[in-house]
């Protein structure tokens, strides 16, 4: 396995591939792997021939405040897990490689709407950092797939507009959230939790399925998310949201019916959820039809 950390090595390598028929899949990562994005690697490796991971802890989607600084970096193990994978190129670039100015001095690029809504209302820089890195990662990379984790659905739906707004010629595939034994979402986050918060963190999966239950039952909308937050409260949560969204924009539910009367493609709803317990934060999601 190759590690470079420089932009013309990673592209002479790609260069190289590419001249010999090669196709590139690319898995963009901060490292400090876990079991879900060594899902998204074997999908990467089935969509083609030669499979690139970047491991880069992007400054510019923390906000002062949040956790750049104690941000888990696990390079050593990162590596020997992709190696045991079989991964082809793990590119480690450091700040200077992606932001040579500083982060605050570069061109940015800001999805517009998506980027502001639910996440980006408690996070209101957090999806302009992912854009910017991912397209920079992009033009670095120049792959011809790249591969996102579903736990984080709305940043996968601004990639695939970002894509679609800047002809990229990359198709963007959703790999499947992996979850732990009790439902809980795997996370590099995770590992922030106390046993009693690991405990109860179980909690935030099994909420979104009884707000899922409640809406199977013709509960109102407005009903459904107060018990939930009532739960999650209960269970010493704080929640930023839990809302029913339509899976395709992430436009609000009004009317489950109205929506689960459309066409296949239109007709999926999505209950996504923020909360923190203790001093982490975990985000989760739930996409169903009915
Ligand atoms: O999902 C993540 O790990 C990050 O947001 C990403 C896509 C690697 C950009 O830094």
């Amino acid at each position: 396995m190759i590690v470079y950390d420089k932009v013309e090595q990673l592209r002479l390598q790609i260069k190289q591939w590419r001249e010999n028929g090669d196709t590139i899949a690319f898995v963009p990562t901060m490292g400090n792997l876990h079991a879900g994005h060594l899902s998204l690697v074997e999908i990467a490796k089935i969509k083609a021939t030669r499979v690139v991971v970047s491991i880069y802890v992007n400054p510019l989607q923390f906000s002062p405040g949040e956790d750049f600084e104690s941000y888990p970096r696990t390079l050593g193990a990162d590596l020997n897990q992709l190696e045991a994978l079989g991964v082809d190129l793990v590119f480690t670039p450091d700040n200077s490689v992606i932001y040579p100015e500083g982060e605050q001095r570069s061109a940015f690029v800001d999805v517009p709407v998506l980027s502001h809504i639910i996440e980006g209302e408690f996070r209101p820089d957090f999806f302009k950092g992912v854009a910017t890195v991912v397209l920079k990662l992009f033009n670095m990379v120049q792959p011809d797939i790249a591969v996102f984790g579903e736990k984080d659905f709305q940043q996968l739906l601004i990639i695939k507009q970002l894509v679609q707004d800047f002809n990229l010629p990359i198709t963007i595939v959703g790999g499947e959230t992996k979850r732990e034994a009790d439902g809980l979402a795997m996370s590099s986050r995770n590992n922030y939790l106390s046993a009693s918060e690991r405990d109860e963190s179980k909690v935030l999966a099994e909420t979104l399925q009884i707000f899922r239950n409640h809406i199977e039952q013709e509960i109102s909308i407005k009903q459904a998310e107060s018990s939930c937050i009532e739960t999650l409260e209960n269970h010493g949560f704080l929640v930023d949201y839990v809302t029913l969204r339509e899976t395709s924009n992430l436009d609000l539910v009004s009317d489950v019916q109205a929506v689960s009367n459309r066409s296949e493609d239109k007709n999926e709803m999505i209950i996504l959820a923020a909360a923190k317990i203790g001093q982490t934060r975990l985000i989760d999601n739930l996409k169903f039809t009915i």
